[in-house]
């Protein structure tokens, strides 16, 4: 990237937004968080990073961040995460996500600021036919959660079209592993990942795990996922960065390989990788669960000139095993 930024970065307490801080550290970029701890670590926040504590619906807050720190463009990963959480309590997931967002986003217009890196999820597609899922796709999210990150797309969208805002939006598919240096990684509890279920379980920090689902129609009749590497992931959000500063118009790709690995798959791996077997059983369906969500990356290599360095299963799971050995 060419010139210096001072990004805000919201939820950089959290899983990916604090590979996102690291990731801004490498490439000379100044970080700034804001982070209210609903699940964020103080442990993800590398010593002097400013770090203001607070909810990125508190405007009087974000507007005092963007003027005492300058800030050029904002990568927003602030939200609530949980699938089932948000079907048990979808006020909270439309509180957080959806409200919150657009007091930020309007915080943001108001503060002048142009650059717009948006955490979205491949929730917003629901269950589709296809496969691999383009950006084209209806969207029809299955569950709270994916509804209240469209309808933060959305607000996203409209906004811009009526300021001088630009964005890019990221729909990420299943985001796993951990900062190759092991700087950072998955601490969030309970585990709802499949990757840091297993690995906590090839370490025995639990004691055996189910499989949910095995009559798919799939080849081996679990559920096939995209898996991509979170330094992958946020390559694709610098490489968004350095397009809204080259003046890049808005735009929506999905974050994924364009290939899946089977829930099966990715329990041979981890049992490879740790060199011992996983307790596994066999559990049925859960409701909801699409049989395979495998992303058309396109977009993504084409207009952001993106490429993976981690598109290898035992790669992301040796990462989030060294992280889990380290941190557990
Ligand atoms: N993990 C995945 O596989 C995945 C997949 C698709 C999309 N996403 C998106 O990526 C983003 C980051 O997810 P993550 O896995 O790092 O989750 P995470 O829970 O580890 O991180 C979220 C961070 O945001 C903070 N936060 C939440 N609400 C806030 C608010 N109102 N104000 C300030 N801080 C707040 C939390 O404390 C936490 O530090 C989310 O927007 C999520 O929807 C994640």
């Amino acid at each position: 990237m060419s010139e210096r930024m001072t990004v805000l970065v919201t939820g950089g307490a959290g899983y990916i937004g604090s590979h996102m801080v690291l990731a801004l550290l490498d490439a000379g970029h100044t970080p700034v968080i804001i982070d209210d701890f609903s699940t964020g670590h103080e442990k993800l926040v590398p010593s002097g990073v400013p770090l203001f504590r607070g909810n990125v619906g508190d405007s009087a807050l974000v507007a005092e961040i963007c003027d005492s720190h300058k800030i050029d463009a904002v990568a927003h990963f602030a939200a609530s995460i949980v699938v089932p959480e948000s079907v048990a309590d979808p006020l909270k997931y439309y509180v957080n996500n959806t409200v919150n967002t657009t007091r930020f986003i309007a915080a943001c217009v108001d503060a002048g600021i142009k650059r717009f890196v948006f955490s979205s999820t491949a929730a917003v597609y629901g269950n589709q036919d296809v496969s691999p899922i383009n950006e084209g796709a209806n969207t029809q999210p299955e569950n709270p959660y994916g509804s209240s990150k469209l309808m933060s797309e959305m607000v996203l969208r409209d906004s811009a079209a009526a300021t001088d805002l630009s964005y890019v939006i990221l729909r990420y598919f299943n985001v796993a592993g951990a900062d190759p240096q092991g700087r950072s990684g998955q601490l969030s509890q309970p585990a709802t990942h499949l990757i840091k279920i297993a690995v906590e379980a090839a370490i025995g920090k639990r004691a055996a795990m189910q499989v949910y689902g095995t009559d798919y129609p799939t080849p081996d009749g679990t559920c096939i996922r995209d898996y991509i590497h979170v330094s992958d992931l946020i390559a694709a959000h610098m490489a968004a960065l350095s397009y809204l500063q080259k003046g890049g118009a808005s735009l929506l790709a999905n974050c994924g390989y364009g290939h899946g690995a089977s829930v099966r798959d990715v329990l041979d791996v981890v049992a490879s990788v740790a060199g011992k077997p996983l307790d596994v059983t066999d559990a049925p369906r859960r409701p909801g669960d699409a049989a395979v969500l495998v992303a058309d990356s396109t977009k993504l290599r084409s207009a952001l000139g993106w490429a993976p360095r981690y598109d290898d299963l035992r790669q992301i799971v040796s990462d989030a095993l060294a992280w889990e050995r380290n941190n557990s």
